[in-house]
């Protein structure tokens, strides 16, 4: 009988009994995992007593292996007893590029105004390992079993007072759900309106389209109402017939508009009237520079409004952390939606999210954040009007990106690429248009350098430049 044993420490398989002596099985395996990239060059692996024993082999099996494939050049031994695979092993396949970067065609450009990306060397790590360290030592046990549907009680009851404190909502922590960013929470709702009923799903135009897709996989048909100057035209929301519209409201996503109180009320009215729900995405609220802050919709009309929230522009995008406000109905379907697709959100991230929130770690983050990213901002107008005044900004009192139009003469993707090719990225307006409109250009911010933003406008003036030779 041909008997396999397979190691934790190393993926091979040997065969006893099948007439390849076992340091020959050992060596094929192990050439074969650095030929085809499995293995990476400089790539450490377990001392011959660790794979020996998981093995259940003699350690002189594993070191004759390991000898041979030294000779071979396919590996090298470090003094210390370490065994590397060789930085050039012969014919190692890159089937995942060694230094695990993207192929060079796909690297971001230089320069990169890549949309509402916030400054992640900026994450407060000290303060978050105090909490993450506070949490460790002192939460009960019970908290790392399975958590209720909607999260953490710690954090629901941080995330409520926190929100109606800084956003004017009402929530209670009953209704707080923690979900994996605004990605995960959107979906759950919805696939949750779906499954109450609701058919049609207003989004402003222009917007993510991202959303779009998510809710037409739920059976949702999506509309697009026009985005104004004080916010989405709501007589055309009205004639529409959604009866759920997506908003963001305190900044709208890309223009940048602010909308207005009246406005507000009437998307309130409207979703009172005929039973709406109203999904607030207030993805960047927190970054407010010029004006007095707005507060959210869900405070006007809790049980019309899902309000979504996300540590993804504040703190990292990479942290998944996001929360909604849902009302009181909807509540138990929620919960039970998020348990169904992932059994709730990290316990411990949630746990220090909380007492991040609670020791006032998050107030002073954003209030250290909000003059770096208003300088930013500053720099990014202030190079524009000097370097491409027929550009003009819009949507600049908030958040990390803004928008700006553009000439009759200049299409917004040539520029695009013309800026590409210069290592520079700016983002067209078309691609987030439902219907056609005048061109213009998305700039995220967040995420440069004070000296880049106006270096990645000079490149952009020479790509106007261009176009028009
Ligand atoms: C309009 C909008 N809402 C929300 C988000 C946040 O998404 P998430 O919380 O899944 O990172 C983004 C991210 O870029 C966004 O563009």
């Amino acid at each position: 009988m041909v008997e396999s044993v397979a190691s934790g420490e190393l993926l091979v398989e040997l065969r006893r009994n099948s007439g390849v002596a076992l340091h020959q099985q050992l060596q094929a395996g192990i050439r074969d995992r650095i030929r085809d990239g499995r293995l990476r060059p400089g790539a450490a692996l377990p001392s011959s007593r660790a794979l020996a024993a998981d093995l259940g082999l003699s350690r002189g099996v594993v070191v004759e292996a390991y000898q041979q494939l030294v000779a071979e050049g396919y590996l090298i031994s470090r003094t210390g007893g370490y065994t590397l695979v060789a930085p050039d092993a012969v014919g190692s396949a890159r089937a995942v590029p060694a230094d695990g970067l993207l192929p060079e065609a796909e690297q971001p450009p230089r320069i990169d105004f890549k949309y509402s990306r916030p400054d992640v060397s900026q994450f407060p790590r000290a303060a978050w390992l105090r909490s993450l360290r506070k949490v460790l030592t002192e939460a009960p046990h019970d908290r790392l079993a399975y958590l209720d549907g909607r999260g953490a009680d710690e954090l629901r009851l941080a995330m409520a007072d926190y929100l109606n404190r800084v956003r004017g909502t009402a929530a209670r922590p009953a209704n707080l759900l923690i979900c994996n960013g605004f990605a995960q929470g959107s979906r759950l709702v919805l696939q949750v309106l779906a499954a109450a009923g609701h058919r049609r799903l207003a989004v402003e135009d222009p917007s993510d389209w991202e959303l779009r897709g998510v809710a037409a996989a739920q059976g949702l048909e999506v509309v697009g109402v026009p985005v104004r100057d004080d916010g989405i035209d709501v007589g055309q929301l009205e004639r529409s017939g959604a009866d759920a519209v997506l908003v963001t409201a305190a900044h709208q996503f890309p223009t940048g508009v602010v909308t207005s109180a009246g406005v507000r009320a009437a998307l309130v009215a409207w979703a009172v009237r005929r039973d709406a729900v109203i999904i607030e995405d207030d993805y960047d609220a927190e970054y407010r520079y010029d004006r007095e802050p707005i507060g959210a919709i869900q405070g006007l009309a809790p049980d019309q409004v899902v309000y979504a929230g996300t540590a993804s522009k504040t703190l990292a995008p990479g942290l998944r952390l996001g929360w909604l406000i849902v009302p009181a109905r909807l509540v138990p379907a929620m919960a039970a939606a998020k348990l169904a697709d992932d059994r709730g959100s990290a316990a411990l991230d949630q746990l220090a999210f909380a007492d991040f929130v609670s020791r006032g770690e998050f107030d002073r983050h954003l209030r250290r954040m909000r003059p770096r990213y208003r300088e930013l901002r500053d720099t990014l107008v202030d190079a524009l009007a000097r370097e491409l005044p027929e550009l003009r900004p819009s949507g600049i009192s908030a958040g990390l990106h803004l928008t700006t139009s553009l000439p009759g003469d200049l299409d917004e993707k040539a520029l695009a690429a013309a800026a590409f090719d210069r290592g520079l990225g700016v983002y067209p307006l078309g691609p987030y248009r439902m219907t056609a409109g005048p061109p213009g250009l998305v700039f995220g911010y967040g995420s440069l350098t004070a000296a880049a933003v106006p270096e990645g406008v000079a490149l952009l003036a020479e790509a106007v430049a261009e176009l028009r030779s």
